[in-house]
């Protein structure tokens, strides 16, 4: 079989290893360089019952708390029994976790009962994955594109059987100059079309759908989008996992909550621990409850950052376990050792995606999905800390397992998938957005958190307006459009919602005009751009959908969360009551 891995974080690379090791030929690829995805990043590690005080059963409870009752129980299951087996796996490819004198080291991170997490180079497990994956990937016959961009998925009577892709410039021009593409490949106009057996979507998250995220460029969300497009079934798009610890400064690099795990607190402007009043395991509570918490918090004192505090864990130690977040705090002139710093909510990790069963099928046959673009259901409504590494792994094993059975993937819905579901003329309403944008934007923020969102109980200072004023472009740039997409979602779509601000943002992201993508013209950039604002509304129309707050999806005007809907309900456009 001809399989086609779009995407090179752990779920690609694995799947690509896994697909070329079962006797597949494989063609990965990539928007970057090989490693540039979000596994790159990862801090805290990777979670596994691993050790003697631990259980799969233990893991299983963890995770489905977390997930705040929208968990497919079956798949948790498949990832908590099947986790340490991948993990080993890893040992195998040479991911070289950190140990100490009982073996693996381990450390705590919030919402779990044990510690589980195992982690590599202190601080910097992401990269060591991604260094050890390469490695081996390098050392097998796969054929590799990288910066390489997924425009659409290519079908044949609703069945995908490849991917157009725009090729990076010096590839295109040699194409164009009759050279020997990548095979099996046409070209048409400035793209690529590969043709296969079979699409395995790996693409990652879409974290630059805000204006603050811990993801790096590259996370837009390219893979949700083209499935979309190509009417496979999504799901749970409401829930985007903030991380409660970004630095506070220009690209808010994460601060891992292992950091908090080691015993460092929060604190507000006053020096105050406001954890302790939220939940009883305060700093260490769920990621949304402590995101959550601390946006209030920043608004209650007018947006400003509030402080982690990590100087009990002591100079030493913080530089040894944290080598990562020590440099970048000390490359924004912090001395974390000696001083609290400032952090704030970031975008972090989408739990929705394309929907899939428990071997990464998706509704539509021939398309596979794993990692951060699929929607399992592991994570529910909120992932518990250091589960996306593993699912990766796990799913991504599965999907290949799967391709041995030898058929393509069952087409129609994945059993037990929450569907987002969509008219089936999805190009055309992208496209018949109107081009301009709205004389009703309302303010946006300098500042991290906006007082539209804010509970009323809340008293805040309001946040000062500054962009998006009502002098309004009639043409954007790339770089004004994806700014406009992330301010908007981030003042409207954040940790904090409400339906008043949802429909704001629904009308102002309809006034927004798409990139042409079928244009030859077209640039990674524009195909982004496109992404992005597909992906935006249907966030913002998924959130509008669910009238209750669950895990990450928080409701100023629905605060509570409805029993009713704990169940995996479908979406549907025309049901939308607004
Ligand atoms: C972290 O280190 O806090 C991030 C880990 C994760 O997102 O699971």
């Amino acid at each position: 079989m001809h399989v086609i891995v779009v995407g090179s974080g752990l779920a690609g690379l694995f799947a690509a290893v896994r697909a070329v090791d079962a006797g597949h030929e494989v063609t990965l690829v990539t928007k970057g360089a090989l490693a540039e995805s979000n596994t790159e990043h990862a801090q805290g590690g990777i979670a596994a019952a691993l050790f003697p005080d631990d259980s799969a059963e233990r893991h299983e409870a963890d995770t489905l708390a977390a997930g705040a009752g929208l968990c497919d129980p079956d798949a948790v299951r498949v990832l908590v029994e099947e986790g340490p087996a991948r993990v080993r796996d890893l040992i195998r490819y040479g991911v070289a976790f950190d140990r100490d004198r009982s073996g693996l080291a381990r450390g705590l991170e919030a919402a779990h009962s044990r510690s589980r997490v195992v982690h590599a180079g202190g601080d910097a497990t992401g990269a060591a994955i991604e260094r050890a994956m390469i490695a081996t990937l390098r050392h097998r016959a796969v054929r590799i594109l990288e910066h390489t961009t997924l425009v659409d998925l290519v079908l044949d009577a609703g069945t995908v059987v490849g991917v157009d892709l725009l090729p990076p410039p010096s590839v295109e021009n040699a194409v164009r100059a009759g050279a020997t593409g990548p095979a099996p490949a046409e070209v048409a106009f400035s793209r690529l079309r590969v043709l296969g057996d079979v699409v395995v979507l790996a693409t990652g998250g879409a974290g630059q759908l805000y204006a603050h995220t811990t993801n790096p460029d590259v996370a837009t969300g390219d893979g949700v989008a083209a499935a979309w497009r190509a009417d496979a079934e999504l799901a749970d798009l409401e829930f985007v996992q903030f991380h409660p610890t970004a630095l506070a400064i220009a690209g808010t690099p994460l601060v891992s909550e292992a950091v908090r795990g080691e015993g460092a607190v929060l604190r507000n402007a006053r020096g105050e621990r406001f954890m302790l009043d939220v939940h009883p395991l305060a700093e260490l509570a769920p990621r949304d409850v402590v995101a959550r918490a601390i946006a209030v918090e920043m608004a209650v004192q007018g947006g400003a950052p509030v402080l982690l505090d990590a100087t009990s864990i002591g100079r030493a130690e913080l530089h040894r376990r944290f080598p990562t977040i020590t440099a970048a705090c000390a490359a924004a002139g912090y001395d974390w050792a000696t001083a609290a710093v400032p952090v704030s909510p970031a975008a972090h990790y989408w739990m929705g995606g394309i929907a899939t069963d428990a071997w990464g099928r998706t509704s539509l046959p021939g398309l596979y999905a794993a990692g951060e673009c699929a929607c399992t259901g592991v994570h529910g409504a909120n992932r518990l800390a250091s589960n996306s590494l593993l699912e990766a792994a796990v799913f991504a094993d599965r999907v290949v397992q799967d391709l041995a059975v030898g058929a393509r993937p069952v087409g129609g819905r994945p059993a037990g998938a929450r569907p987002f579901g969509g008219s089936t003329t999805r190009r055309a309403e992208t496209a018949a957005h109107p081009v301009g944008v709205s004389s009703t934007a309302s303010a946006d923020s300098s500042v991290w958190v906006t007082a539209a969102s804010i509970p009323p109980s809340t008293a805040i200072s309001p946040a000062p307006s500054t962009a998006l004023s009502s002098a309004q472009p009639t043409a954007l740039t790339s770089a004004q459009l994806r700014q406009r997409i992330q301010r908007i979602m981030w003042r409207d779509a954040g940790v904090l919602r409400s339906g008043d601000g949802l429909r704001a943002a629904r009308h102002e992201l309809a006034t927004l005009s798409r990139p042409d993508t079928s244009s030859p013209s077209a640039t990674r950039l524009d195909i982004e751009d496109a992404n992005l604002l597909d992906l935006a509304r249907l966030v913002v129309d998924a959130a509008l959908a669910r009238e209750e707050s669950r895990g990450a999806h928080y409701r100023s005007d629905f605060p509570t969360t409805d029993d009713a809907l704990a169940t995996r309900t479908p979406f549907r456009e025309d049901a939308l009551a607004c």
